[in-house]
């Protein structure tokens, strides 16, 4: 026994738990999902399993993304990158329903599978359901040589390291990293992505790694905002654009880890239904940086102000609108709004974590919750 506690805190590199270890593994871990992939400098930008099947992605009609959980929500990030930067329409899916609900599947279809383990009972039954339909098969794995990488028939690895953490964190941006990577190989050989927008893409996620490494310098700041709002009994996650599904991320890692019921909304849907939630009590977490979508997110963060919600904002450094009207006001650097799902979803990775301490929940393995989930 106290061999193995010695073993685990070794494993543990001086962190108090596996989440925070891989929290902080993020710029490392983004770098190494992009080494030997892009070179901006010498406008190197090639990944084997696309070249092998580069035709069939140039000339797909139609891009179907099956996944689950965090992978899903790095599906939905794909979604906005590729239709963007490919023109090529693209279909997001709960790997559990595609499978059971008779999709129309074709031989010209690319079917993508996202999963961290490579081993989620749904989305392998999803991928083999569309290969018996003769659709291209690609996978996007962490685990080299898991049941879903087999069973593809091109892929890419997210080298982001083993995550022991069942809350995904690092898995998730090394997804985002490879997916973009995809977008912006594909935009290109179709002509749709201009090359002087590609050569400023491909510079500015070189400087990712570093403007990650400056969100998780926010760590502090974050853990006194933990401290406001641990006892809160319910969260809203707001955001738009490439940021909402950075708000359904942040959501998930609230529920999945504090146990705090979180929803996580586009910002434009609130006033649909959630905004009746809204009152002294409720703590929103609004994604309002510096992109095409931020003057209507300023409005929507006026909604939640009138209605006397706590507003935490995520904001671009230097903004001076949002600070005005929100109860804490976290900084993080610009970017490219394509590729802020990589820096936005840091502070609320780190907010889950510490509320989830605070409320001394065991945040390495959650109740209910298991790493990788073999059964449907
Ligand atoms: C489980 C894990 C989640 C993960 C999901 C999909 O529910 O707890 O963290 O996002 O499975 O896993 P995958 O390995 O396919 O990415």
């Amino acid at each position: 026994q106290t061999l193995e506690m010695a073993l685990e805190s070794i494993e543990k590199g001086g962190y108090e738990h596996f989440m925070l270890k891989e929290i902080f593994e993020q710029p490392r871990s983004i770098l190494d999902s992009m080494r030997g992939r892009m070179i901006a400098e010498s406008d190197h930008l090639m990944m084997s399993g696309i070249r092998e099947y580069e035709n069939k992605f140039v000339n797909a009609k139609r891009i179907i993304i099956v996944a689950c959980g965090t992978s899903w929500h790095a599906g939905l990030v794909a979604e906005y990158l590729i239709e963007d930067f490919a023109r090529i329409p693209v279909e997001v899916e709960y790997a559990s329903e595609f499978r059971y609900r008779n999709p129309i599947i074709t031989e010209d279809d690319i079917v993508v599978a996202i999963s961290q383990s490579g081993e989620t009972a749904d989305t392998l039954a999803a991928i083999e359901l569309a290969k018996s339909k003769g659709a291209t098969i690609f996978g996007i794995c962490n685990v080299v040589g898991s049941s879903i990488a087999r069973a593809t028939d091109a892929g890419a690895y997210t080298h982001a390291g083993p995550e022991i953490g069942v809350a995904s964190t690092k898995a998730f941006t090394a997804q985002v990293t490879v997916l973009a990577l995809i977008a912006m190989i594909i935009g290109s050989k179709r002509g749709t992505l201009e090359e002087t927008k590609l050569r400023q893409l491909m510079v500015e996620l070189e400087t990712i790694p570093a403007k990650v490494e400056k969100c998780l310098l926010l760590d502090d700041q974050i853990k006194e905002i933990s401290a406001k709002y641990k006892d809160a009994t319910n969260f809203i996650y707001l955001g738009r654009g490439y940021n909402y599904p950075v708000a359904l991320e942040g959501a998930l890692k609230l529920k999945e880890i504090s146990y705090i019921h979180a929803e996580g909304y586009p910002a434009a849907e609130m006033k649909h239904g959630p905004i009746a939630l809204i009152d002294e009590q409720m703590p929103v977490v609004v994604i309002a940086t510096k992109d095409s979508s931020y003057e209507k997110v300023v409005s929507n963060v006026q909604e939640v102000r009138a209605r006397k919600g706590k507003v935490i904002a995520v904001v671009t450094e230097g903004d001076t609108t949002i600070p005005s009207m929100a109860d804490y006001v976290i900084e993080i650097p610009e970017t490219s709004e394509h590729l802020m799902p990589l820096l936005s979803v840091i502070p609320l990775q780190l907010l889950s974590y510490h509320i989830a301490v605070m409320r001394g929940c065991n945040v390495d393995q959650p109740r209910n919750l298991a790493k990788s989930v073999t059964v449907e």
